[in-house]
């Protein structure tokens, strides 16, 4: 690194320059460029371009059909690169009271899923085709087939294929029929539209400028995070962390908060049912701290057994990663129960939520779930997006997985800060 000294002459300097050496050299270099610029602009003109723009893109937004909730956070401006940007201060603004109704719904009673036995599950839906019938999938017998006359709740089949652009496609000319959705689902116009949006009118880096456009995105995404938590009844977007989905959520976990606790001959509980995603992550931190792996059978119909699951429990038992859906029997596994067996034993647990969020009403909160994981792209969000729920205090345990910009408040080579995890 050169600098220049006050007499003009060059120095070479060693190492990593100071902030103080940075300016100095920028000082001596572009001596002018910052002087009688206003980049801001200040002025009732400046203020006149700023607010015409601004309600031109709000008025985008509203055409759109994308414009913010009313009371929704915005950016902020005094501390543009503080961890959770537009949340700082904000929090609260979007929280429900308590444990949130079916997914997020306000002021209702906590959502409390049961687990029925097969004539209990019988019996409620016999119950349910006579009182709600109009909600429930009906096929009015004489046009099956017709997709004007099968009612998924409150619309048709065509309707709802309506929404999705890719199914107007032919394939070996017949219209696309897609039965993969737990593989991938295909993705509603409105979601296309709102990625468009983005690209559109939004696009920047989150939380890394102090511009108009970093606001716009920034406040998109932090909108994203609230939308989430009240999604799966968290009770603060603090405890949504994006990720690229499942796989790498229950890497993160893996890694971050149950790894640095092992010790040789610690234990880790998994089903018989869960997907590789949650049985890879744990054979690699097994193999490096010789943790072993214990397994919950399941019975001839694809039941976990919940009394052999309690048996594995000794005092080594570390943590738990379970599925809440399986992918290939599509069991609903008891998850209240294990949950509260694990924390019986003091023991906490992962759900993978990768097959159940898309058909399940989710609250975390009233599951009292540790972490919960699931993808994007398996409930019609864009691909490459995921999210872990943690419990606020066992983010704050785990250690760094991933390291990078936002995460430290001031990096140099000697010394570092942690910000916030
Ligand atoms: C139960 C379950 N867990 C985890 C995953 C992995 O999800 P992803 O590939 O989106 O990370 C899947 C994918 O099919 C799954 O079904």
């Amino acid at each position: 690194m050169t600098t220049t000294n006050q007499d003009g002459s060059f120095e070479q300097l060693a190492g990593v320059p100071s902030a103080a050496q940075l300016t100095l050299l920028a000082n001596q270099l572009f001596p002018d460029l910052t002087e009688g610029v206003d980049i801001y602009g200040t002025g009732a003109e400046a203020a006149d371009v700023r607010e015409n723009e601004q309600a031109a893109y709000a008025a985008a937004a509203e055409a759109d059909g994308f414009a913010p909730p009313a009371g929704a956070p915005s950016f902020n401006w005094e501390d543009p690169f503080a961890y959770g940007g537009s949340a700082a201060g904000a929090e609260g603004v979007f929280e429900t009271a308590g444990v949130t109704g079916d997914n997020g719904s306000t002021g209702g009673t906590a959502y409390a899923p049961k687990v029925l036995s097969a004539e209990q599950a019988k019996a409620l839906e016999a119950q349910q085709n006579q009182t709600d019938a109009p909600e429930k999938a009906v096929v009015s017998g004489s046009q099956t087939g017709s997709e004007g006359s099968i009612r998924i709740g409150t619309k048709t089949l065509a309707q709802i294929r309506d929404d999705f652009p890719i199914l107007a496609e032919e394939i070996n000319g017949h219209p696309l029929v897609w039965l993969d959705n737990g593989a991938t689902t295909q993705r509603p116009q409105q979601v296309i539209d709102r990625i468009a949006h983005y690209y559109r009118y939004e696009n920047s880096n989150v939380h890394r400028g102090a511009h108009t456009l970093a606001a716009r995105s920034t406040d998109a995404y932090e909108n994203a995070r609230r939308i989430v938590k009240d999604f799966i009844g968290a009770s603060s977007a603090q405890e949504i962390v994006f990720v690229r989905g499942t796989t790498e959520g229950i890497n993160l976990v893996a890694n971050s908060y149950v790894l640095p606790q092992l010790k040789p001959g610690d234990e880790i509980i998994v089903s018989i049912l869960e997907h590789h995603a949650n049985i890879v992550p744990w054979q690699l931190i097994a193999q490096k701290t010789g943790a072993v792996i214990k397994v919950i059978p399941c019975d001839a119909t694809g039941q976990l057994i919940l009394s052999e699951y309690e048996k594995l429990f000794t005092r080594k038992t570390r943590f738990v990663s379970v599925t809440h859906v399986s992918n290939v029997l599509g069991t609903v596994t008891p998850v209240e129960e294990l949950i509260a067996i694990a924390h019986r034993h003091g023991v906490r647990i992962m759900i993978d939520g990768a097959q159940s969020v898309a058909h399940i009403p989710v609250n975390v909160t009233a599951l009292d779930a540790d972490f919960f994981v699931f993808s994007g792209h398996k409930i019609y969000a864009p691909t490459g997006i995921g999210v872990v729920y943690g419990k606020k205090e066992l983010l704050q345990a785990a250690e760094p997985y991933h390291g990078g910009g936002n995460m430290i408040a001031d990096v140099t080579f000697e010394r570092r800060y942690r910000q916030y995890c």
